[in-house]
């Protein structure tokens, strides 16, 4: 089995990071409460370079900030768009992009409910248990226009999932029960300013 699939195909070898990130600049993170968070994106009706460019510098903004998936709405343009780096639980790694990602209904008999852990770059220092399915389809997109399914397991269909979440308005803080919601509120008041300082870290290392 192929360690890396590529916009959903293996491929024999791979940089440790996207080489879409080399073009980019780091964008600032939009947080839970920010209006562009909380409503439905709009779908992308423009395939061109400054589609391509968004894409870079999400992908840059994503690795600086060490996470899994972005959405564009988390750099605050109100788009249906999500950029992936992010490991199944089969220890394969899939890396990507897709524009007006659509989550396919599954049949509930195909599937499971998985309770494991997850964070958004959105809601810093925050880690809660979310219930989601084990498998994920994701129609979407690429930046040219192409046509795309991206299909994951485990903790991939688990980035599926909450990036498609992120674009249609909502963020995992809203999948959680009340209790675990103050919960979450309530560990990104305590470390929040620890994450924000270490990203800050990060991109001043990066420009040095
Ligand atoms: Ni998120």
């Amino acid at each position: 089995m192929p360690s890396v699939f590529v916009q959903g195909r293996p491929v024999d070898s791979y940089p440790r990071h996207a080489p879409e990130a080399r073009h980019g600049k780091v964008r600032r993170i939009t947080e839970a409460g920010e209006e562009v968070l909380h409503k439905p994106c709009r779908d992308v009706t423009e395939f061109g370079p400054d589609l391509a460019a968004l894409i870079d510098d999400m992908f840059l903004t994503m690795y600086i900030a060490d996470g899994a998936g972005l959405a564009a709405n988390q750099v605050g343009v109100d788009l249906r768009l999500f950029v992936y780096d992010c490991p199944d639980d089969d220890g394969v790694r899939h890396v990507g992009h897709v524009v007006n990602p659509v989550l396919e209904p599954l049949d509930a008999s195909h599937r499971r409910l998985l309770d494991d852990s997850e964070g958004c770059l959105s809601v810093p220092g925050a880690v809660m248990n979310v219930p989601r399915p084990d498998r994920a389809v994701v129609r979407g997109y690429d930046r040219d226009g192409e046509p795309l399914v991206i299909e994951g397991t485990g903790y991939f269909a688990r980035c599926l999932a909450h990036e498609t979440d992120h674009v249609n308005g909502q963020v995992y803080l809203d999948r959680l029960s009340g209790r675990d919601r103050k919960e979450a509120l309530r560990q990104m008041a305590d470390r929040r300013d620890e994450v924000l300082a270490r990203r800050a870290a990060t991109i001043e290392a990066l420009s040095a």
